[in-house]
């Protein structure tokens, strides 16, 4: 399970846990923008193992896309199956507004920097298919806690920028129109890698901030770390649901 922006709260619902910081983790670089606090916490949520990476490496802080991967990676050969990935993002649909969930169903890669890319590794696809990158089953899941918890879910697609600046008011009437409902600088990273590896994966976006353009405020990193603090509860009801529900379900016992 990967924890974004503002979103770290969770790990303080996990039982028994054992916690290692990245840096302390051979090939790990250290992370240091504010609200990524950069460990696995490894532990049990609602009766299931579960494996959290709280923060994540982004290719906007100049790391090279196989250590954007390198935690997801870690995850699999740990054993994982399914992968949870929380991330903040910007509405582009102009109907969300701060707080809002939304389910990913499918992304765009606008970030032109691929975790694939490289010599192909030993027992993946060198051309992965990409036709369904997020678990159907996983989506069915999540929407039938969040009807349950009260929670609004809708499902939207995820355009990945690579940052760091936010978008301007023209590039987001692009992303509109290239059919993109919510914006953010992470996530498709992992994705890939994920998909590559063979982990099913289940993407929700926190909306922390109207996009660019959609309404007068200016864009700064803390509102939107501030807003995933106080909007996150919604979130946490639902991850932990999840979770919760993954035990009883087809799926493996492990979600990570
Ligand atoms: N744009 C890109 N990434 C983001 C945004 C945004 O508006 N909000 C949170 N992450």
């Amino acid at each position: 399970m990967v924890l974004g922006s503002g979103l770290g709260r969770l790990v303080e619902r996990i039982e028994d846990p054992v916690s290692v910081e990245f840096g302390e983790l051979p090939g790990f670089p250290r992370t240091g923008v504010t609200g990524h606090a950069g460990r696995f916490v490894l532990g049990r949520m609602a009766g299931v193992e579960v494996l959290i990476q709280s923060g994540r490496f982004h290719v906007y802080e100049g790391h090279s896309p196989a250590v954007v991967a390198a935690p997801v990676r870690t995850a699999a050969e740990l054993g994982a199956r399914d992968l949870i990935l929380t991330c903040a993002a910007g509405g582009v649909d102009a109907t969300l507004d701060p707080g809002a969930i939304v389910l990913i169903d499918d992304h765009l890669d606008l970030m032109f920097r691929s975790t694939l890319a490289g010599p192909a590794r030993s027992g993946e696809p060198r051309f992965p298919d990409m036709s369904a990158p997020y678990d159907r089953r996983l989506a069915e899941l999540a929407l039938e806690v969040a009807q349950d918890a009260g929670i609004p879910l809708r499902r939207g697609v995820y355009a990945a920028v690579a940052g760091p600046s936010y978008e301007t008011a023209a590039e987001i009437r692009m992303l509109r129109s290239l059919g993109a409902d919510v914006v953010g600088m992470s996530t498709v990273p992992e994705v890939l890698a994920a998909r590559s590896a063979g982990l099913r994966c289940l993407g929700l976006s926190l909306v922390t901030n109207k996009a660019t353009g959609l309404s007068a405020a200016v864009l700064s990193h803390l509102e939107v770390v501030e807003t995933g603090r106080v909007a996150g509860r919604a979130m946490s009801t639902l991850v932990e649901g999840i979770v919760g529900r993954l035990a009883g379900s087809a799926h493996s016992t492990a979600a990570k």
